[in-house]
């Protein structure tokens, strides 16, 4: 196998480029390893030693090396997103419950868990996708380019930041900013149905289209979805939440033309919201 040091920069910058599209893009450490170089002796791992704190130590009869067994799962490694939500009272006890839910893969490789922004009693509330690299790195909601912009949008309707409530459907990020796979929606939809309903908005904004198909269980596309006004229903007996769906802030990033469409559902956004509670 060549080392690195042997590529020429043409090859250094296709293997970089290749890692990137893989979604390595950020470094985990000061300097970089050169993994194609054998460890030095002193750098190969000795094996594990045993962690009485959380593996029991089992003898069998007659065997005298003791055998580690794995210490039963922790109460708080939780599993099972709806109960877990289910039984949060407010938001903070839901927040406490994210932060402790283990089934969700994209929490091993993120920095951060990203659970919201804002005010929690606001009458506004926004859910985006998931995090990306700024959040991730700040553990906050929007705080990114796409956050910038959602800020100056927000401001155009007479709305700061701290006014309002901010989250995601998704609180880890995916990995190189991927799209999140259904399975790994389906394990936080649990937290972000429990959200809405803990902080009961009197109007809710879905931004982008994973945000928009999810919560409104919708199989049509941002295209189609934007603009329209839904009530979302959040239980028997409760007021329906008027819901709209606009195009993701990255988006309209990367395709300004549509930021004409935007502003149109910002101003009934502004208008909903003088009218409500
Ligand atoms: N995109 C999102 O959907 N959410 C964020 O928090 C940042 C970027």
């Amino acid at each position: 196998m060549p080392r690195l040091s042997d590529l020429t920069d043409a090859e250094s910058l296709a293997l970089l480029a290749w890692q990137v599209a893989a979604g390595a893009d950020e470094a985990a450490l000061d300097q970089p390893v050169d993994r194609t170089r054998p460890p030095p002796a002193a750098a190969v791992p000795a094996p594990p030693a045993s962690r009485p704190a959380l593996a029991a130590v089992a003898r069998s009869p007659g065997s005298a090396p003791p055998r580690p067994v794995p210490a039963a799962p922790p109460a708080l490694i939780a599993q099972d997103a709806k109960a877990l939500a289910a039984g949060c009272r407010t938001v903070a006890e839901l927040e406490q419950a994210v932060r402790l839910y283990d089934g969700c893969g994209l929490k091993k490789t993120a920095t951060n868990t990203v659970f919201a922004d804002g005010d929690p009693k606001a009458k506004l509330m926004l859910v985006g996708e998931a995090p990306g690299a700024d959040e991730d790195r700040q553990g906050k909601p929007f705080v990114g380019l796409s956050g910038k912009l959602l800020d100056r949008m927000l401001q155009a309707i007479g709305r700061e930041r701290g006014s309002v409530y901010i989250t995601n459907i998704l609180f880890w990020r995916p990995p190189g900013n991927r799209q999140p796979t259904p399975q790994e929606i389906q394990q936080c939809l649990p937290f972000a149905i429990r959200h809405i309903e803990l902080v009961g908005p009197s109007v809710l904004v879905l931004l982008g289209g994973t945000s928009a198909k999810t919560i409104l269980n919708q199989t049509e596309g941002i295209m189609r979805l934007r603009g329209r006004w839904f009530e979302y229903k959040i239980g028997e007996n409760l007021p329906v939440i008027p819901t709209i769906a606009t195009y993701h802030p990255a988006y309209l990033l990367r395709s300004p033309g549509q930021k004409r469409e935007a502003w149109r559902d910002f101003l009934a956004l502004k208008l909903r919201l003088s009218n409500a509670l």
